[in-house]
């Protein structure tokens, strides 16, 4: 078979048929419903998170917010101006990986000194310094909103035990700790003027500050995120939430309550979405094997990876790269291709593919590839991607079923979303779309579907919760 056979042949694998699609949906709000009523470990967890109000946008105030998501963390402050509008500073640092798997007292103090470095640059007015002891001088310490995007079973706003890592973090002595005391004893320690208000998943803080910033125009109903990882979270009503110990609470029972669906661990199991080879592959070299396996296909962490193992398939049997040699080794370097590849090639509009062939030459080393090669790649790339798109079109699908929005809701659905994958995969959105027309939403279901992106969800959305504590 010719390269371009070969490739069409792997692509197939990665199709999603409306078949398959439509059970995917079917069988996912059977997982929400399950989880909403049994604590689980390989199901969906459905975590209540404790946040009881979706803000108005009218909420005012200065707020701190931290925000550790994929690889990347962030300090900012946020001001609440009341009218749906806000502002923000912040700095961003991206995480040494060496603490994303050492121990939890270098990370947390790690955290802790970005907060610092940020104070000190954006809020100076709040030290004084003492025989060199930063202090805070006066006023009450910030509320802080801690966006810390992985599975905590939370047991009130600001207590919650890591249930596991995932994307790439392996911090081994922290699982089963409670994030917040660990941050707070941190910031205790250099002394600085922080009460940690708020433990804040990124998809609840994307569905609070894209509804805060969407108050004038509608409910939003979904936050999610597509980005390293891939999650969601909506509101249910409390009563709604079985495994959810109401009677310990009589002070919310009445109330809807936020839940982190996290999922990214939907059919853990694959009872229902596909597995190809390359699949079980990735998953063994992961930390977190047979966990979120439904992230594991779609995410930003992965797409990369899954690509580089259909092509070293395809250049270890011979059809691939034939007769040239690299100047790099990232082709046999596990977790050397980032998103940004497969999103490069699969954008390459050019007829003669020579941005594939920059992209191929820059990350594999590769030149004067063919292009009958570059074709083939291209294609890899390009079904990579759409499966990722089409499999997210079924928790967003899942949850409006569940919810009944397309009966509850007057007009447009909205989906505040946030993620490198959504915002900069080329036609992410219009796949996502493709695939929703085929589910039971059909053509005029998905018509009412707003996506927006919530670009600082975790920043304002995590200010949101402080200020609610
Ligand atoms: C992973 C985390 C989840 C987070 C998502 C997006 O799935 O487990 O908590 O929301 O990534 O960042």
């Amino acid at each position: 078979m010719s390269v371009l056979e070969e490739a069409q042949k792997i692509a197939k694998e990665f199709e999603i048929s409306d078949e398959c699609l439509n059970d995917c949906v079917d069988h996912f709000i059977w997982a929400t419903e399950h989880g909403l009523r049994h604590h689980t470990d390989l199901g969906m967890p459905m975590i209540p998170t404790f946040v009881t109000k979706i803000p108005t946008g009218k909420e005012k105030g200065v707020f701190l917010a931290s925000d550790l998501g994929g690889t990347n963390f962030r300090v900012c402050s946020v001001t609440l101006n009341g009218d749906s509008t806000y502002s923000l500073n912040q700095e961003k640092s991206s995480v040494p990986k060496e603490l994303m798997v050492g121990s939890c007292k270098d990370f947390f103090d790690y955290l802790a000194s970005q907060v610092e470095a940020f104070l000190r640059k954006h809020h100076g007015e709040h030290f004084v310094e003492d025989d060199g002891v930063s202090k805070a001088p006066f006023g009450d310490p910030f509320k802080m909103g801690f966006t810390f995007s992985f599975p905590v079973d939370q047991t009130s706003l600001n207590k919650g035990k890591l249930i596991r890592w995932t994307k790439g973090f392996d911090i081994k002595d922290a699982v089963g700790k409670d994030i917040v005391e660990e941050f707070q004893a941190a910031l205790h320690s250099r002394k600085l003027p922080v009460h940690v208000a708020a433990l804040v998943n990124d998809t609840v803080g994307t569905l609070m500050s894209r509804s805060y910033t969407k108050a004038e125009s509608g409910r939003t109903l979904v936050g999610c995120i597509f980005g390293t990882g891939t999650n969601g979270a909506y509101s249910e009503k409390i009563k709604t939430i079985p495994k959810f110990d109401a009677a310990a609470h009589p002070e919310i029972t009445d109330k809807i309550m936020v839940i982190n669906t996290e999922w990214g661990s939907f059919d853990n199991r694959l009872n229902h979405i596909p597995n190809t080879r390359f699949d079980t592959a990735l998953n063994e070299r992961t930390p977190n094997p047979g966990y979120h396996m439904f992230e594991k296909r779609i995410s930003g962490m992965f797409l990369g990876e899954l690509l580089r193992l259909v092509l070293v398939e395809l250049r270890d049997k011979g059809v691939l790269f034939k007769g040239l040699s690299a100047t790099k080794k990232a082709l046999d370097t596990e977790w050397s291709l980032d998103t940004s590849v497969p999103s490069r090639i699969d954008g390459d509009q050019s007829s003669d593919l020579s941005q594939t062939a920059k992209v191929v030459e820059d990350f594999l080393g590769y030149s004067s590839v063919p292009k009958e090669e570059l074709e083939a790649i291209k294609l890899l790339a390009h079904a990579i991607g759409r499966r990722s798109a089409t499999l997210s079109a079924v928790p967003l699908a899942g949850l409006i079923l569940h919810t009944n929005a397309l009966e509850k809701f007057e007009g447009e659905i909205d989906i505040g979303a946030d993620g490198s994958v959504v915002e900069f995969y080329p036609n992410f959105e219009k796949m996502v779309r493709e695939a929703l027309r085929k589910t039971r939403l059909g053509t005029e279901g998905e018509k009412r579907v707003t996506i927006g992106l919530a670009r600082d969800g975790s920043g304002v959305g995590a200010a949101l919760c402080a200020l609610v504590a």
